[in-house]
């Protein structure tokens, strides 16, 4: 099986969590595409969907589903969105697609965080993929200088993302520092110390909330993880 087929049956299963009648989180990046692409044929039993980003309103918009604002919503019984890592614990660095931020304040509202995920994002420690860290432009350097500080190890480097030879920018106006070389121990301790960064934005690590389930794609099916 290729890794966008096991995307694809991720993303099938997944379906099994939507509440008839309800809106449903949705997040952002290939995984939530297929998951999109799904929910699409099962449109007419849902009320609608928020979106992690631009790039998913977009997208569910184009399958005709009707795509609400966060603040019109009191509840949200799914939350469903990819990772770049998940752990064993649940926890997740997610933002590689640069829509953390969103993604975090969608799935807080949300009573259940399902991650739909290929088996190469299960990880035994988080960092291998680099951390991002959504910054508003002017605390850049303030940002990188207090990031060092932490200490996080000698092989630990702080990038600027780049797109397109240019810097990125978030749906929010923000530019990204990606922490790269981490091991990280104690993943809600660096949630939270990041967190407490003047400047920061938010930062990709989803510890102190993480996934409740994860539909995890392998060639020999699907497994469900509860956490
Ligand atoms: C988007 O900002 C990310 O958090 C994605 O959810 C994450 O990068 C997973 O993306 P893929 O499904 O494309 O691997």
């Amino acid at each position: 099986m290729t890794q966008d087929e096991l995307k694809q049956a991720v993303a099938r299963e997944a379906i099994k969590y939507v509440v008839d009648g309800e809106i449903v989180g949705v997040g952002t990046g290939s995984t939530a595409n297929f998951f999109i692409d799904e929910l699409a044929k099962i449109k007419d039993s849902i009320k609608g969907a928020v979106a992690s980003s631009e790039a998913t309103a977009e997208r569910l918009r184009g399958h005709g589903i009707d795509v609400f604002e966060l603040n019109q919503v009191a509840r949200m019984s799914v939350y469903i969105d990819g990772a770049d890592e998940i752990t064993a614990q649940g926890a997740m660095i997610k933002g590689g697609g640069g829509a953390l931020t969103r993604e975090k304040i969608v799935a807080s509202v949300a009573e259940k965080f399902i991650c739909i995920a290929d088996a190469s994002k299960l990880v035994k420690t988080l960092g291998k993929f680099p951390l991002p860290v959504e910054v508003i432009p002017m605390a850049q350097s303030a940002v990188a200088r207090q990031l060092m500080k932490l200490n996080l190890g000698p092989d630990c480097e702080i990038e600027l993302r780049f797109k397109d030879g240019k810097p990125f920018i978030t749906d929010n106006g923000c530019i990204i520092l990606d922490i790269i070389g981490l091991k990280i121990a104690d993943p809600v301790a660096l949630e939270a110390q990041i967190n407490q960064i003047t400047g920061v934005v938010s930062v990709g690590l989803f510890a102190k909330q993480g996934a409740n389930v994860c539909l995890l794609g392998a060639p020999d099916g699907v497994k469900t993880m509860n956490f």
